[in-house]
Formats: C-alpha cells, sequence, structure tokens
C-alpha cells in the first residue's frame, strides 16, 4: 500500500479558530480525518503529523524516507523563510507536494517567496482544505504512473 506523509507547520493547529475568513472553519484534526479517510478510498495510507517547531518537521521528513512515497507539506510561514525545511525536502528525494490554504500569492508581499516551491514537484495554494485532498490526487497519480513505468 502506498504512504504518504502529511506534514502541517506553525499555528495550523490553531484551524477553526485561527482567521477563519482567511483559512477556513475546519479543524485540523476534520482536515486530517478526511485526508485518511479519503485515502483509504484510494488504498493509500496517510499518516498525519504537526509541529509548530521546525527541527521536528525536519525530522519527520528524514524519517520518511524508505516509509513514506510522497509528502505533502504545510509548512506555514516556515515556507517564506526556512531554507532548512526546502533542503531536508531536497535531500530525501520524496515527491514533495507544497500545500497552502489560502493564495499567497494574493496576499502580502512577503508571503509570495515560497523556498519550498524549489524542492516540491507542485503547489497547491487558495482551495482551502480542497488542496490537502488535490494534493493526495496528485500524488496517487504520480504513484499510479510509476507502476506503470
Ligand atoms: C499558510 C500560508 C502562510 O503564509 C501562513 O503563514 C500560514 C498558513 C496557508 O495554509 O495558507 O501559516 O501556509
Amino acid at each position: 500500500m502506498n504512504s504518504i506523509l502529511l506534514l502541517n507547520g506553525p499555528n495550523l493547529n490553531l484551524l477553526g479558530t485561527r482567521q477563519p475568513e482567511v483559512y477556513g472553519a475546519e479543524t485540523l484534526d476534520m482536515i486530517q480525518d478526511g485526508c485518511v479517510a479519503y485515502g483509504k478510498e484510494k488504498a493509500t495510507e496517510i499518516t498525519c503529523f504537526q509541529s509548530n517547531h521546525e527541527g521536528a518537521l525536519i525530522d519527520q521528513i528524514h524519517a520518511a524516507r524508505g516509509r513514506h512515497q510522497g509528502i505533502i507539506l504545510n509548512a506555514g510561514a516556515y515556507t517564506h523563510s526556512s531554507i532548512a525545511l526546502m533542503d531536508a525536502v531536497f535531500s530525501v528525494e520524496i515527491p514533495t507536494v507544497e500545500v497552502h490554504l489560502s493564495n499567497i500569492h494574493a496576499r502580502e508581499d512577503f508571503r509570495h517567496r515560497s523556498y519550498l516551491a524549489r524542492a516540491a514537484i507542485g503547489q497547491i495554494c487558495g482551495f482551502g482544505s480542497l488542496g490537502y485532498y488535490m494534493a493526495i490526487d496528485a500524488l496517487v497519480a504520480r504513484f499510479d504512473q510509476e507502476t506503470v513505468e
């Protein structure tokens, strides 16, 4: 069975109450439960982890090697600042989809730059929680493609 690591970074544990007009009304638990159920439909195991700490996220990315075939990463504000997280994604060579609930390109200038985008296979932003499901679809399609090749 294919396995995807779903990683969420700082402040995303507050979803539901954090600026719902920007990030939506769903809690992280609701999103994670939905993704696990959606993964089951696609014969894909989804392992969820959230941390407010950069190093803890990096440790999870390192530990994903040999365990997960794909990573979905919403690194929150670390997206715009963390060369270390970008390096971690480059290092493990696991296809990684960058996700943001909000459209970071329509927001403040400092959110337009993503270090992670250099290391990710693609970026999905602006679709709220739907973006996580789109990322699962993108990775599953890639797994299927690899099986055919
Ligand atoms: C975010 C966008 C980031 O700019 C912000 O710092 C977040 C959430 C999003 O999901 O839209 O924490 O990653």
